[in-house]
């Protein structure tokens, strides 16, 4: 039985909850709750991680969905859709290599993003867009965000979706901290708020290694944070951690929405704790809060 015996947390009992190495994961949390909260920062996706896939059985919009669903003309929804309805299944199809998906992912953003570059958005848009759509934060989200700032735990969140829309939505429907940092597609505004593109290099869901923020000075000011907790959805988002320095200890929760019985094994061989179809962040909360010494 190893170190499992020292730590109980019941939420990982739960039968959507998978974890190939029990013992490994168990210690690795052991680890993090001796080093304590001081040493551990933690690296999230945004879209269908922090945010839920379904809410009672009705998907919920993305960044980039948001954008769709209101305020713009019915005919940019409609072109928007058709592209996502090409790709989506590309990018979840457990069938394909991430090496194959690439070429493919890189045509949906360019897609996407050259299509958005038709339409009148402005920056004043953003608020009503986000206000009215079907995106939603996962339950227990902002316990989660109050917990990290509280224990001083920095969380990178690190999206291919827009960046624009994840602050507003954090605005509306919890607390941006300042132990919070978003690296995403950012727009780009004239001086009159009218949207003119993109800032940066494209993200799209499998370049997450490639980012500038590996070789920032992000990761380098976090060196004394050995500890890493990472949560994404997609196999991509497994490497955005790549520039953390120092790492004793990294524990990797991937969140398995959709096509679960086809990818469930492939999951489980990449990720230590594998949470299917779930609407909430029960389970990060749970370790967060005895890593940090709180229930
Ligand atoms: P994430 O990195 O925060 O998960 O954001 C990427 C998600 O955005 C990815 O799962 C696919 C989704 N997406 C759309 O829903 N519509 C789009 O037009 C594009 C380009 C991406
Ligand atoms: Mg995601």
């Amino acid at each position: 039985m190893g170190t499992i015996s020292q730590i109980q947390i019941e939420e990982l009992e739960r039968s959507h909850v998978h974890i190939p190495d029990r013992e490994r994961v168990m210690d690795i949390i052991k680890q993090m709750k001796d080093d304590g909260p001081d040493k551990l920062q933690v690296v999230a996706d945004f879209d269908r991680t922090l945010t839920k896939f379904t809410h009672r059985g009705s998907v919920c919009a993305t960044c980039h969905n948001v954008l769709e669903e209101s305020g713009l003309p019915k005919e940019y929804k409609e072109k928007a859709y058709a592209i996502r309805d090409k790709y989506f299944p590309i990018e979840t199809d457990p069938n394909l290599s991430i090496e194959e998906k690439i070429p493919h992912m890189i045509e949906w953003w360019t897609q996407a993003h050259d299509l958005l570059m038709k339409y009148p958005l402005s920056k004043e848009m953003l608020y009503n867009m986000v206000a009215n759509s079907s995106a939603k934060l996962r339950d227990g989200c902002t316990k989660f965000f109050d917990k990290l700032h509280a224990s001083d735990v920095p969380l990178l969140i690190f999206s291919a979706g827009v960046g624009d829309i994840i602050c507003e939505m954090i605005a509306q429907h919890s607390t941006m901290y300042d132990n919070m940092h978003v690296v995403s597609n950012d727009l780009d505004f004239d001086d009159n708020g009218k949207m003119i593109g993109f800032k940066g290099e494209l993200i799209h869901v499998f370049n997450k290694n490639e980012s500038a923020i590996h070789d920032s000075d992000y990761f380098t000011n976090l060196s004394h944070c050995t500890n890493v907790i990472l949560m994404g959805d997609s196999l991509g988002d497994l490497q955005m951690a790549n520039g953390a320095e120092n790492v004793k200890a990294k524990l990797t929760i991937g969140f398995l929405n959709t096509r679960v019985k086809d990818s469930l094994e492939l999951y489980k061989s990449k990720f230590d704790i594998v949470i299917c179809e779930d609407e909430s962040l029960d389970i990060c909360n749970a370790i967060v809060n005895l890593i940090t010494g709180s229930s």
